[in-house]
């Protein structure tokens, strides 16, 4: 039998003076455990199939979201021409002004905001504008609601702020789509927000304009702030994004969270900004310079050249996903007790496994031990798709191949699946 050893917090386990007298522990906070979230562990499979492929092993992984494209030319050259010139000092803390025009006016041509300079400010990737979007809109004792399946950072973020996440599940027999019922049902006294991601990383839809209308003015009959994450805006397979910067009913409670890692191949430069309204964005210049005192000039320097030089980058990356979206989807309808969802924009798709009998934390870590295969589990993205796995678009086509085929051998029972 094993005996259990003094608590953490066992007064015998701290450490004592030269005195004897004993010392007090210093504590983490109570938002340290919050941010623990089950979206942090959903990495766990990744991690391992990294370690594997350090090791050696042929690994596919279809877990993180990085563009596997090289960042434009162009955008590279820019940014050393910006470090040759010396910009390579404290920027404004809000963001440079060229940066913030450029992206005032990307806004303004695509959904026809008005939107002025002064609205936007910088942050080091959509990751960064989010986190501190939230912190300035909601803390504890406010709630925010989060649509399920939820990109797995999200719950995080609000639990970071000290608010309280509200999933609201939207999956549906077929898919996911919008209740709208069912979220204004969610919607209480003490809700502060709602995040929207379309188009969607796990699930790849992508709402109709009209949903997002109506989405937008049921956060605006219920004061709420509506948080648009258009992360993926540019990669769609069919319908345009919609975004609630369209509305025009909304703009005072509107805040878009954007970024170039996704659009422009630039996961790595770490460069993304909010849009809110005025008041807003003093908030958020504040918060900015309590947390960053600005981004990198060079790299700003460098959005600029992205934003305004070529945009052919933007079509290829739509045309590469939506080539693999295809691939997958043929790959996977071969794979015994595997059923994906018809992805319409993003980098991923969802894939229900419960026909296997296994929920999607065991499916992704018996697959990667059988076929060197990495998904993500459903569980990271709400427990309405714990039985789903995620799979991204982030290989070639012959790698998404090979992947499905590895995948369709492991369930037929063949011993030799794996690449390892
Ligand atoms: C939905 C969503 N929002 C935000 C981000 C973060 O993007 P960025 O690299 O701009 O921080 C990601 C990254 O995968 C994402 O999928």
């Amino acid at each position: 039998m094993t005996r259990a050893g003094p608590a953490a917090d066992d007064p015998r386990t701290l450490p004592v003076t030269d005195a004897g007298r004993p010392l007090a522990r210093a504590r983490f906070s109570d938002r340290t455990r919050a941010i623990a979230t089950r979206g942090a562990a959903g990495w766990t499979v990744s991690d391992r199939a990294a370690e594997l492929a350090a090791g050696g092993a042929d690994i596919i992984a279809l877990g993180v979201g990085n563009v596997d494209l090289p960042t434009p030319a162009h955008v590279v050259a820019a940014a050393h021409e910006s470090l040759d010139r010396g910009r390579t000092h404290y920027s404004a803390i809000a963001g440079e002004p060229a940066l913030r025009a450029a992206v005032a006016q990307r806004v303004r041509r695509r959904c026809g905001a008005s939107v002025t300079d002064g609205q936007v400010v910088v942050f080091p990737g959509a990751q960064s504008a989010l986190f501190s979007a939230i912190q300035c809109l909601a803390g504890p004792g406010d709630e925010v609601i989060l649509l399920e399946p939820v990109y797995a950072t999200y719950e995080a973020v609000v639990a970071a702020a000290g608010a309280t996440p509200v999933p609201v599940s939207l999956r549906t027999e077929a898919g996911f789509a919008l209740d709208l019922r069912r979220i204004e049902a969610a919607m209480t006294p003490r809700t502060r927000a709602l995040l929207l991601n379309t188009p969607n990383n796990p699930a790849g839809y992508v709402l109709s304009a009209p949903d997002v209308e109506a989405l937008a003015l049921a956060c605006a009959r219920h004061g709420l702030w509506l948080v648009s994450d258009e992360v993926y805006g540019e990669i769609t397979f069919g319908a345009a994004h919609a975004s609630p910067g369209a509305v025009a009913a909304v703009r005072d409670r509107l805040v878009i969270v954007d970024s170039l890692s996704k659009s422009h191949a630039m996961t790595g430069w770490r460069i993304g900004w909010a849009i809110g309204p005025p008041d807003l964005a003093h908030h958020l210049a504040t918060l900015a310079q309590a947390e960053l005192f600005g981004s990198p000039t060079f790299i700003q320097d460098a959005a600029v050249a992205a934003l305004e030089g070529p945009q052919e980058i933007c079509a290829a990356i739509r045309a590469l996903y939506r080539e693999r979206r295809d691939t997958l989807l043929a790959g996977l309808a071969t794979v015994p007790g595997v059923t994906p969802f018809p992805s319409q924009g993003g980098m991923f798709l969802l894939a229900d496994v419960a026909a296997t009998g296994l929920r999607g934390d065991r499916f992704a870590a018996e697959l990667l031990d059988a076929t060197g295969v990495a998904v993500v589990p459903g569980e990271a993205f709400g427990a309405s798709v714990a039985d789903c796995v995620r799979i991204g678009l982030t290989q070639p086509v012959a790698r998404l191949q090979e992947a499905c085929a590895r995948m369709r051998a492991w369930r037929a029972g063949s011993p030799a699946v794996t690449g390892r």
